[in-house]
């Protein structure tokens, strides 16, 4: 991959992030974790992949582009904003790993798989549960809609994510993750209004 559209493309991404971030739970350092975890993983499992698209990848899968007023889902407008800078296998990688990030959906390339793996990880993160506790405090978000996400990732997301990871290291953090994280989960639960 050119390296100056990468560099440029990263640029991008942390501006857009910094700027217009999604929510307190989707912020640019959300991203750097969903690198480091995904750059963790590759490591561990010898994963022959595109470093340069899966930074990219990781660096803007939750980039919030919001160019059109149609219902169309997030993943949706970003795959495709950012696709339109590439061409070929490149561009079908990029496209097809944004729009299949979340929760449900199936990525077909490896770095899509990754992307997936690491970023459900990061809901195991203390990090990002504390900043957003923060954010709440500070009235800058909902502490109602908050909680209501982290009572979901107790009652439905917590008992399925196990089967769904593409990895076998991603389960073994996934376990690490969680004992340190549950019992924070519960505590915000119960404390919060
Ligand atoms: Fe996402
Ligand atoms: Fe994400």
């Amino acid at each position: 991959m050119d390296k100056n559209l990468k560099l440029n493309l990263v640029i991008e991404a942390q501006k857009r992030l910094i700027e217009n971030p999604r929510n307190w739970a989707h912020e640019i350092t959300h991203h750097f974790r969903v690198l480091q975890l995904a750059n963790r993983l590759v490591k561990k499992e010898k994963l022959n992949v595109n470093k340069d698209i899966l930074e990219i990848l990781c660096m803007w899968h939750d980039v919030a582009i919001k160019e059109d007023l149609s219902k169309r889902r997030d993943c949706e407008t970003t795959a495709e904003y950012l696709a339109k800078s590439f061409k070929g296998e490149e561009k079908e990688i990029i496209y097809d790993s944004i729009l299949n990030h979340e929760f449900g959906s199936t990525p077909k390339y490896i770095e899509g798989k990754v992307l997936q793996d690491a970023d459900k990880l990061d809901i195991l993160s203390l990090d990002r549960l504390n900043l957003d506790i923060e954010a709440n405090e500070a009235g800058f978000s909902n502490a109602g809609i908050s909680k209501k996400v982290v009572e979901s990732i107790l009652n439905e997301w917590l008992p399925i994510m196990p089967e769904r990871y593409h990895f076998n290291y991603s389960k073994k953090l996934h376990r690490q993750r969680l004992k340190i994280v549950l019992p924070e989960f519960k505590k915000y639960v119960a404390s919060s209004k």
